[in-house]
C-alpha cells in the first residue's frame, strides 16, 4: 500500500460554474491536501484536518503553487508529432501535403514506438493526463500507442483510422481490413488496465459506404466503445462529401444515417453546422469538440460555442495537434477565449478550467474517474504555478483573486506553467522528455528550401 498527501493550493470542480459568482460549482482551499493511496484519491480537505486523520505519511508540499486535476484534451492525433507547424495550406491540402505523407511512416513498429514515446512526453510535460487520440491506418500505429500508455499507467482512449479511399495507397485500409484490425485492438486493449479503444472512422472523404456501414458494424457490436470522427471542418470539406454522399440530407447525416451517433460520439470541430444537424446533435447526444488553435491555423472558422450550448449540446474542447499549434491546454483555452470574444462572448476562467477538465469529463462520461478530485477519483493531478515566467511573475503582482490567477495562467502559461503531473498518483518528475536527438532528425527537410 503506497500512501502519498500533497499539500498546496487547490482547485476542483463539481459542475460548471455558470459565472465569476458561482461559488457552489468548486471548491477551493488555499491550504489543501490531497491523500492519495495505490494511485485513488482517498481523501481531500484542509491540509490540517487531512494530515491530522492520515498521521504518518510522507508529505510533498507544493505550496504556493495550485493542484487540479489534470487536464483532459478530447481531440489530438498521434502520428501528427511532426506535422505541427507546416506551413501555409487549409484542410485538404494541409492532409494532402503534410499530413498524409507523414502518417505513412507510422507503417514501422520502430518508428510508431519512437513516436509514442515523444508524443507521451509531450502530453504529460504540458499537464495532459488523458488524451482521446487518433493513430495512424496502420494497426501497429495503435499498439505502439496503447504499450506506451500501459507503461505509463495513463487513462488514454484511441483508436486505428479507418480510410479507404482518397488517400495515399500506403494509407488506406480496406473495409475488411479496418474492421479486423479494429476488432484485433479493441480485444488486445479496451478496457485493459487504463485504456478505451476508439471507433475512429476518419472522416466521411476518407470512408467508402462500405467502409462506413463496418463502422456502424463495430459500434453495434462495441457499444462501450467511444467514436470519433471529423465534421464540417472547413467549407470544400463539406462539399467535397456531400458530392461523395449525394443522399444525405447533411454532412452529420452521414454519420448519423450509419449509426454512429450518441453520447460517446466526439464530433471533431463542428464549425459550419446547418440548422438540421444542430437538431441532430441535440437529439442524439453526440459532442462537438472545440479545436481553437487548429480552426485558427487552417483557417476553418469560428465555432459557435454559445450557439450550441443554449440548445443544450455539450462541446469538448482539445489541441488537435498536428494543425492545432501547441499541445497545451492553457493555450488552447488562450486561443478559445479569443474566438468567443470575436463573437461577443468572454469566457471566464473558473468556466475555461471547468472545461479542460471536469467538462471534458463530461463528455467523455468519466468523470467517477478523472476530471476532479472527489475521493474516489484517479490521482491524475496537475500543479500549476503561475509565476513560472518573468512576464507572468510581473502580471501577478497585481493579482488578488483566484480568477485573476487564473486568467493569467489561461493567457500566459504553457508548459513552462506545469510544476509537476501526478499520474496514478506517482511524480512524473524524472521522466522530463528526451529532447529530440539523431533519430528523430529529419535532414531532408534541411536541404529544401
Ligand atoms: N479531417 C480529417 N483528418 C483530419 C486531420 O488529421 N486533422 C484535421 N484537423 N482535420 C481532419
Ligand atoms: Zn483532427
Amino acid at each position: 500500500m503506497t500512501q502519498r498527501l500533497l499539500r498546496g493550493r487547490l482547485l476542483t470542480f463539481h459542475r460548471e460554474p455558470q459565472s465569476g459568482e458561482d461559488t457552489g460549482a468548486y471548491t477551493y482551499l488555499e491550504d489543501g491536501a490531497l491523500l492519495i493511496q495505490d494511485g485513488i484519491i482517498q481523501d481531500t480537505g484542509p491540509f490540517t484536518e487531512i494530515s491530522a486523520k492520515a498521521g504518518d505519511v510522507p508529505v510533498t508540499d507544493h505550496r504556493p503553487h495550485l493542484m487540479m486535476a489534470g487536464f483532459i484534451d478530447t481531440h489530438i492525433h498521434f502520428p501528427q508529432v511532426q506535422v505541427i507547424a507546416s506551413w501555409g495550406a487549409q484542410l485538404l491540402d494541409w492532409l494532402n501535403n503534410y499530413t498524409f505523407p507523414e502518417e505513412t511512416r507510422f507503417a514501422s513498429d520502430e518508428h510508431s514506438a519512437l513516436m509514442a514515446r515523444a508524443f507521451f512526453d509531450q502530453l504529460v510535460t504540458h499537464g495532459t493526463t488523458t488524451a482521446v487520440a487518433y493513430c495512424s491506418v496502420h494497426k501497429t500505429s495503435a499498439d505502439a500507442f496503447f504499450t506506451e500508455a500501459t507503461k505509463r499507467n495513463m487513462r488514454m482512449l484511441g483508436g486505428k483510422v479507418l480510410m479507404d479511399r482518397n488517400a495515399p495507397d500506403s494509407l488506406q485500409d480496406t473495409p475488411q481490413t479496418g474492421y479486423d484490425d479494429t476488432k484485433a485492438l479493441i480485444a488486445d486493449w479496451h478496457g485493459k488496465g487504463r485504456n478505451g479503444y476508439v471507433i475512429t472512422p476518419r472522416f466521411a472523404i476518407t470512408s467508402s459506404p462500405e467502409q462506413m456501414a463496418m463502422a456502424q458494424a463495430l459500434a453495434q457490436e462495441h457499444p462501450d466503445c467511444h467514436i470519433q470522427t471529423h465534421l464540417s471542418e472547413n467549407k470544400d470539406e463539406i462539399a467535397f462529401t456531400k458530392q461523395l454522399y449525394p443522399q444525405a440530407r447533411d454532412y452529420l447525416d452521414v454519420y448519423q444515417s450509419y449509426g454512429l451517433l450518441s453520447q460517446k460520439t466526439l464530433l471533431g470541430h463542428s464549425i459550419h453546422l446547418e440548422a438540421r444537424e444542430i437538431d441532430a446533435l441535440a437529439e442524439t447526444g453526440a459532442h462537438p469538440v472545440f479545436c481553437p488553435t487548429s480552426n485558427l491555423f487552417l483557417g476553418s472558422g469560428l465555432f459557435d460555442h454559445g450557439g450550441l450550448k443554449t440548445r443544450g449540446i455539450s462541446n469538448g474542447i482539445a489541441t488537435d495537434v498536428g494543425a492545432g499549434t501547441s499541445y497545451s491546454m492553457l493555450q488552447t483555452l488562450n486561443e478559445g477565449y479569443k474566438i468567443l470574444q470575436l463573437q461577443g462572448l468572454s469566457l471566464h476562467p473558473l468556466q475555461a478550467f471547468h472545461w479542460a477538465t471536469l467538462g471534458n469529463a463530461n463528455v467523455l462520461g468519466l468523470e467517477d474517474k478523472i476530471g476532479n478530485l472527489s475521493p474516489g477519483t484517479e490521482a491524475d493531478i496537475v500543479v500549476l504555478n503561475a509565476r513560472s515566467t518573468p512576464a507572468m511573475a510581473l502580471r501577478m503582482d497585481r493579482v488578488d483573486s483566484l480568477a485573476e490567477e487564473l486568467f493569467v495562467l489561461q493567457m500566459m502559461g504553457d508548459d513552462r506553467a506545469i510544476e509537476e503531473v501526478y499520474i496514478s498518483g506517482a511524480p512524473s518528475t524524472g521522466t522530463r522528455p528526451n529532447v529530440p536527438n539523431e533519430s528523430f532528425a529529419n535532414t531532408p527537410a534541411m536541404t529544401r528550401t
